[in-house]
Protein backbone atom coordinates (compact mmCIF):
# COMPACT_ATOMS: atom_id res chain seq x y z
CA UNK A 1 0.00 0.00 0.00
CA UNK A 2 1.24 3.49 -0.26
CA UNK A 3 -0.42 7.42 0.04
CA UNK A 4 -0.18 10.14 -1.86
CA UNK A 5 -0.08 13.85 -0.99
CA UNK A 6 -0.35 16.87 -3.03
CA UNK A 7 0.48 20.22 -1.52
CA UNK A 8 -0.98 23.25 -2.73
CA UNK A 9 -0.30 27.04 -2.81
CA UNK A 10 -1.20 29.79 -4.62
CA UNK A 11 1.89 29.97 -7.51
CA UNK A 12 3.95 26.77 -6.76
CA UNK A 13 7.17 28.57 -6.48
CA UNK A 14 7.40 29.38 -2.66
CA UNK A 15 5.46 27.51 -0.23
CA UNK A 16 4.29 24.00 -1.73
CA UNK A 17 7.50 22.96 -3.37
CA UNK A 18 8.82 23.77 0.33
CA UNK A 19 6.58 21.50 1.69
CA UNK A 20 7.44 18.88 -0.86
CA UNK A 21 11.00 18.55 -0.77
CA UNK A 22 10.38 19.05 3.02
CA UNK A 23 8.17 16.04 3.43
CA UNK A 24 10.64 14.10 0.69
CA UNK A 25 13.40 13.84 3.10
CA UNK A 26 11.72 13.23 5.78
CA UNK A 27 9.94 10.18 4.14
CA UNK A 28 13.29 9.45 3.27
CA UNK A 29 15.11 9.80 6.19
CA UNK A 30 12.06 7.28 7.83
CA UNK A 31 12.67 4.63 4.70
CA UNK A 32 9.36 5.39 3.34
CA UNK A 33 10.39 7.32 -0.04
CA UNK A 34 9.11 4.28 -2.17
CA UNK A 35 5.72 4.41 -0.24
CA UNK A 36 4.55 8.17 -0.47
CA UNK A 37 4.06 9.81 -3.50
CA UNK A 38 4.62 13.33 -3.00
CA UNK A 39 3.84 15.97 -5.63
CA UNK A 40 2.72 19.53 -5.06
CA UNK A 41 1.21 22.44 -7.76
CA UNK A 42 -0.22 26.18 -7.31
CA UNK A 43 -4.09 27.19 -7.78
CA UNK A 44 -2.70 29.78 -10.41
CA UNK A 45 -1.43 28.91 -13.75
CA UNK A 46 1.29 31.91 -13.29
CA UNK A 47 4.33 30.29 -12.77
CA UNK A 48 4.11 26.91 -14.74
CA UNK A 49 7.31 25.49 -15.47
CA UNK A 50 8.84 27.71 -13.66
CA UNK A 51 11.62 26.74 -11.02
CA UNK A 52 11.41 27.49 -6.95
CA UNK A 53 11.71 31.28 -5.93
CA UNK A 54 15.40 31.56 -5.67
CA UNK A 55 14.80 32.98 -1.86
CA UNK A 56 12.72 29.70 -1.45
CA UNK A 57 15.65 27.72 -2.64
CA UNK A 58 18.15 29.52 -0.83
CA UNK A 59 17.02 28.95 2.43
CA UNK A 60 15.74 25.45 2.14
CA UNK A 61 19.03 25.00 0.81
CA UNK A 62 20.87 25.80 3.98
CA UNK A 63 18.22 23.20 5.95
CA UNK A 64 19.60 20.82 3.47
CA UNK A 65 16.69 20.75 1.30
CA UNK A 66 16.69 20.71 -2.66
CA UNK A 67 13.87 22.87 -4.34
CA UNK A 68 15.97 23.27 -7.71
CA UNK A 69 14.91 20.18 -9.53
CA UNK A 70 11.04 21.15 -8.92
CA UNK A 71 8.96 22.64 -11.63
CA UNK A 72 5.52 24.68 -11.00
CA UNK A 73 2.38 23.14 -12.59
CA UNK A 74 -1.82 24.40 -11.13
CA UNK A 75 -3.33 22.01 -9.97
CA UNK A 76 -6.35 20.20 -12.15
CA UNK A 77 -9.37 18.09 -11.15
CA UNK A 78 -6.94 14.66 -12.27
CA UNK A 79 -5.42 15.64 -9.23
CA UNK A 80 -9.02 15.10 -6.65
CA UNK A 81 -8.73 11.60 -8.88
CA UNK A 82 -5.18 11.05 -8.23
CA UNK A 83 -4.29 12.15 -4.84
CA UNK A 84 -5.00 10.65 -1.31
CA UNK A 85 -4.69 13.81 0.77
CA UNK A 86 -4.55 17.61 -0.82
CA UNK A 87 -2.66 19.64 1.97
CA UNK A 88 -3.86 23.52 1.40
CA UNK A 89 -1.44 26.33 3.21
CA UNK A 90 -3.86 28.96 3.71
CA UNK A 91 -7.76 29.59 3.86
CA UNK A 92 -7.80 31.02 0.22
CA UNK A 93 -6.25 27.98 -1.48
CA UNK A 94 -8.41 26.24 0.21
CA UNK A 95 -11.42 27.93 -0.87
CA UNK A 96 -10.45 27.72 -4.44
CA UNK A 97 -9.63 23.87 -4.13
CA UNK A 98 -12.86 23.82 -2.54
CA UNK A 99 -14.69 24.86 -5.58
CA UNK A 100 -12.87 22.86 -8.24
CA UNK A 101 -13.05 19.89 -5.91
CA UNK A 102 -15.56 16.90 -8.02
CA UNK A 103 -18.09 15.23 -6.14
CA UNK A 104 -16.98 11.62 -6.58
CA UNK A 105 -12.96 12.81 -5.36
CA UNK A 106 -10.82 10.30 -4.10
CA UNK A 107 -8.59 13.07 -2.49
CA UNK A 108 -9.31 14.22 0.98
CA UNK A 109 -9.11 17.86 0.91
CA UNK A 110 -7.58 19.86 4.18
CA UNK A 111 -5.37 22.49 5.83
CA UNK A 112 -1.88 21.51 6.59
CA UNK A 113 -1.57 23.11 9.58
CA UNK A 114 -4.50 23.11 10.98
CA UNK A 115 -4.70 19.75 10.74
CA UNK A 116 -1.87 18.70 12.66
CA UNK A 117 -3.07 21.36 15.37
CA UNK A 118 -0.18 23.74 15.06
CA UNK A 119 -0.71 26.80 16.82
CA UNK A 120 -1.32 29.12 13.49
CA UNK A 121 -3.83 27.60 10.78
CA UNK A 122 -2.28 28.97 7.59
CA UNK A 123 1.10 29.23 6.26
CA UNK A 124 1.63 33.11 5.50
CA UNK A 125 2.80 33.92 1.83
CA UNK A 126 5.97 34.92 2.09
CA UNK A 127 6.26 36.39 -1.98
CA UNK A 128 6.15 40.61 -0.96
CA UNK A 129 8.04 40.28 2.46
CA UNK A 130 10.97 39.61 3.39
CA UNK A 131 13.81 36.71 4.36
CA UNK A 132 12.08 35.93 7.98
CA UNK A 133 9.20 34.61 5.72
CA UNK A 134 10.95 32.21 4.16
CA UNK A 135 12.26 30.80 7.95
CA UNK A 136 9.05 31.51 9.01
CA UNK A 137 7.48 28.67 6.24
CA UNK A 138 10.37 26.55 6.46
CA UNK A 139 9.59 26.54 10.42
CA UNK A 140 5.81 25.96 10.34
CA UNK A 141 6.02 23.48 7.15
CA UNK A 142 9.02 21.16 9.05
CA UNK A 143 6.75 21.05 12.12
CA UNK A 144 3.55 19.95 10.27
CA UNK A 145 5.23 17.29 8.13
CA UNK A 146 6.62 15.50 11.09
CA UNK A 147 3.02 15.35 11.88
CA UNK A 148 2.00 14.04 8.43
CA UNK A 149 4.64 11.36 8.47
CA UNK A 150 3.42 10.14 11.70
CA UNK A 151 0.15 9.81 10.41
CA UNK A 152 0.90 7.83 7.17
CA UNK A 153 2.81 5.82 8.97
CA UNK A 154 0.02 4.75 11.19
CA UNK A 155 -1.70 4.16 7.78
CA UNK A 156 0.40 1.86 6.06
P1 LIG B 1 3.39 30.62 -3.22
O1 LIG B 1 3.81 32.18 -3.24
O2 LIG B 1 1.88 30.62 -3.39
O3 LIG B 1 3.82 30.19 -1.87
O4 LIG B 1 4.12 29.97 -4.36
C1 LIG B 1 3.49 33.06 -4.27
C2 LIG B 1 4.20 33.05 -5.45
C3 LIG B 1 3.91 33.96 -6.44
C4 LIG B 1 2.90 34.89 -6.25
C5 LIG B 1 2.18 34.88 -5.07
C6 LIG B 1 2.47 33.97 -4.08
N1 LIG B 1 2.62 35.83 -7.26
O5 LIG B 1 1.83 36.75 -6.98
O6 LIG B 1 3.17 35.73 -8.36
Amino acid sequence: MSVKVLFVCLGNICRSPTAEAVFRHQAQAAGLEQRIHIDSAGTADWHRGKSPDSRSCQFASRRGYDLEPLRARQVSVDDFHDFDLILAMDHDNLAHLRQMQPTNARAELDLFLKRYGLPRDAVPDPYYGGDEGFEDVLDLVEQASAALLNEIKARL
